[in-house]
């Protein structure tokens, strides 16, 4: 274990910086891969039908806007995804990708169809729009690209339900170093929370997409110079509108029985997921930031469907808006709420094995920190280094979560606190008000280097 060189960042720190990256990779993905394909797939089907060939064209500008967007910063945040979690959480991505390495491969060669289909797609819709015949065969390229879009969700969702619900059925198999034996890797898989979440965010994306269509018609269709583009504004709005209509309350439900699924410890830490620990006890507030998110989205769907003409863009917008903080708040929330694990009851947020803590409380956290130099672990005998190996620690054991005077900065959390004080909120680090903490892990010895450490960034300039 640890057998990376430590990574930091400074000021926002590694929690920030990768909710910074996964919340605009859920927008895209979500909102334009997912939840995109299928609302474009059904625009493009359902104007050729109806012959409509200038509603045709306004779904043309649409895949344009969508395409950009999907195939740049769709694509760089996804590689985005796979660095990040490789510098925070090199152990987590091993653990993961030893259970799910097929499965993944097999997402992978998928994702690479569903760019490629889009590719097509999108550059041969203008010869194949000269006649119906091309047309049917376009609207099937938009389909076939729907379809592995969904596929890829389907493959990665198993991975994201399987951190927070992993089935271990009391057994962790999941490592056949540790326990040798059982391995069973559909139980990964299939795990409680795969289905419904799969379910909830196919739905949820299908209506985010059809908002963000919503938006972008109104933009291009209001600015078009061509009457005809102009005129399908409110067809194609009411279009969109309607699917809204169909997979909110859908999406709403499914999401109901999602949470309904998760492990009851987690879910006792939705609202501080969702307001911090300063508002945790404030109810209200969370069921008001529900309905204002809820109450937005029904209300501009109304005036959508109802009004497509005359709806102002605020409307358009507010929608997407909340749609946006609608993931916000779920990504974050989702993260949150399997704390203190990385994979449930298996990994810790900071990458130590559950089972491995009696053994690292023997030898020690520093033992096995393979790239962090001699004089920075190795405590001297007039412990002149001491305040350095405590860094170390922190680096190895905090860092996930806390950053030194940044974002959750340990500096501002300890301001004021003694260095016994610092010493026995380690001793007992999850404590009562912060499930959320891993224990620390390590020996006695450690134990007082991390605290001189953590002491010694409220004391700096008032020593010398
Ligand atoms: C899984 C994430 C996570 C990890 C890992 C973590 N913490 Fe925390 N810690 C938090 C959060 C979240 C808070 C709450 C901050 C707040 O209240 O604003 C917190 C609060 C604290 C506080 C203030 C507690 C209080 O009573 O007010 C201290 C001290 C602290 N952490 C120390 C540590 C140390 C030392 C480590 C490493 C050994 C560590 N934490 C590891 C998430 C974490």
């Amino acid at each position: 274990m640890f057998d990376f060189p430590i990574f930091e960042m400074p000021t926002i720190g590694l929690r920030m910086l990768m909710a910074i990256n996964a919340i605009i990779h859920v927008f895209v993905s979500h909102g334009g891969a997912v939840g995109g394909s299928v609302v474009l797939a059904l625009a493009a089907w359902w104007t050729n039908k109806k012959n409509d060939l200038a509603g045709y064209e306004t779904v043309y500008r649409l895949l344009m806007v969508f395409f950009i967007i999907t195939t740049s910063v769709g694509a760089l945040t996804g590689i985005g995804m796979w660095i990040h979690a490789n510098i925070i959480s090199p152990n987590a991505i091993g653990g993961l990708i030893r259970v799910f390495f097929w499965k993944w491969f097999i997402e992978w060669i998928v994702f690479n169809f569903e760019v490629i289909l889009l590719l097509f797609w999108f550059m041969s819709w203008k010869p194949k729009a000269e006649s119906a015949e091309g047309r049917t065969k376009s609207v099937k390229f938009g389909i076939y690209y729907a379809l592995s879009s969904w596929v890829t969700m389907l493959i990665i969702t198993a991975i994201l339900g399987f951190m927070l619900t992993p089935n271990f059925d009391g057994q962790p198999w999941i490592d056949p170093e540790v326990y040798p034996g059982v391995v069973n890797y559909n139980n990964a898989l299939f795990n409680p929370t795969w289905i419904p979440g799969l379910a909830f965010r196919t739905f949820s994306s299908i209506a985010f997409a059809a908002a963000l269509a919503i938006m972008w018609t109104w933009l291009i269709t209001s600015f078009s110079s061509d009457a005809k583009i102009r005129e399908t504004k409110e067809r194609m709005i009411r279009f969109f509108a309607k699917i809204m209509l169909i997979t909110v309350p859908i999406g709403a439900a499914l999401g109901y029985f999602y949470l309904l699924q998760i492990p009851e410890a987690a879910r006792a830490m939705i609202p501080t997921a969702m307001m911090t620990r300063a508002f945790a006890d404030k109810m209200e507030l969370m069921y008001t930031i529900i309905s204002a998110i809820g109450g937005t989205v029904v209300l501009t769907t109304i005036i959508a469907y109802f009004s497509p003409k005359r709806m102002p863009y605020i409307a358009a917008t507010l929608m997407v808006a909340a749609f946006m903080l609608f993931w916000g708040y779920e990504e974050r929330t989702r993260e949150f709420i399997r704390k203190p694990f990385l994979i449930y009851n298996y990994m810790y947020a900071n990458g130590i094995r559950v089972t491995d803590v009696p053994y690292l409380n023997k030898v020690g956290i520093l033992k096995h920190a393979v790239f962090v130099d001699e004089d920075k672990k190795v405590l001297k005998e007039d412990k002149s280094n001491l305040i350095d190996v405590g860094h170390t620690i922190a680096q190895i054991e905090c860092r996930a979560c806390h950053t030194e005077n940044g974002i959750n900065g340990l500096k501002f959390l300890t301001k004021g606190w003694s260095e016994e004080a610092i010493r026995n909120r380690i001793n007992n680090l999850p404590g009562g008000g912060t499930p959320y903490m891993p224990p620390f892990t390590g020996t006695e010895a450690e134990k007082d280097a991390l605290a001189a450490y953590i002491a010694s960034l409220n004391k700096r300039g008032e020593i010398k």
